[in-house]
């Protein structure tokens, strides 16, 4: 299978518990490199712009505070199969109903606030991507 290339963020729950690299460590584990990354503190305008798709949905004030409240990682993993790799690696949105063993299981507190976001399909993934780097910033295998 080709490589593939995923988006995933740190979010401000997860840097503020200092448990970035045990993150990395699952991501690396997992077989998943990271090619891009930076530590950025989003602007309401960011964060906004980034979950649009969920502009009409109750929660979406309440995530944009959420993720604004500090700084956040942003990477681009790369890997066989990565987008539905790091989903797996990341567990259900909901920490409750997140598999032992999951980032979110371990790391989450609630739905809200659940430590790490990762792209849902290559198509987002390659949306997100853009929306936080560019290509020059993205030091795949495959250039
Ligand atoms: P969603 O894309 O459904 O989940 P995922 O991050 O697993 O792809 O939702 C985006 C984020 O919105 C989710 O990570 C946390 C927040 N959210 C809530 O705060 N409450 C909710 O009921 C849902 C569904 C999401
Ligand atoms: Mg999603």
């Amino acid at each position: 299978m080709a490589l593939e290339r995923t988006f995933s963020i740190i979010k401000p729950d997860a840097v503020a518990k200092n448990v970035i690299g045990a993150i990395y460590n699952r991501f690396e584990s997992a077989g998943l490199r990271i090619v891009a990354a930076k530590m950025i503190h989003l602007s309401q305008q960011q964060a906004e712009g980034f979950y649009a798709e969920h502009k009409e949905r109750p929660f979406f004030g309440a995530l944009v505070e959420f993720m604004t409240s500090g700084p956040v990682m942003v990477q681009v993993l790369e890997g066989e199969n990565a987008v539905a790799k790091n989903r797996e690696i990341m567990g259900a949105t909901n920490p409750a109903d997140a598999l032992a063993g999951t980032l979110r299981s371990d790391y989450a507190a609630s739905i809200d606030e659940n430590a790490v976001h990762g792209s849902d399909a290559p198509e987002s993934a390659a949306r997100e991507i853009a929306y936080f780097f560019s290509d020059e910033e993205v030091c795949s295998r495959t250039r």
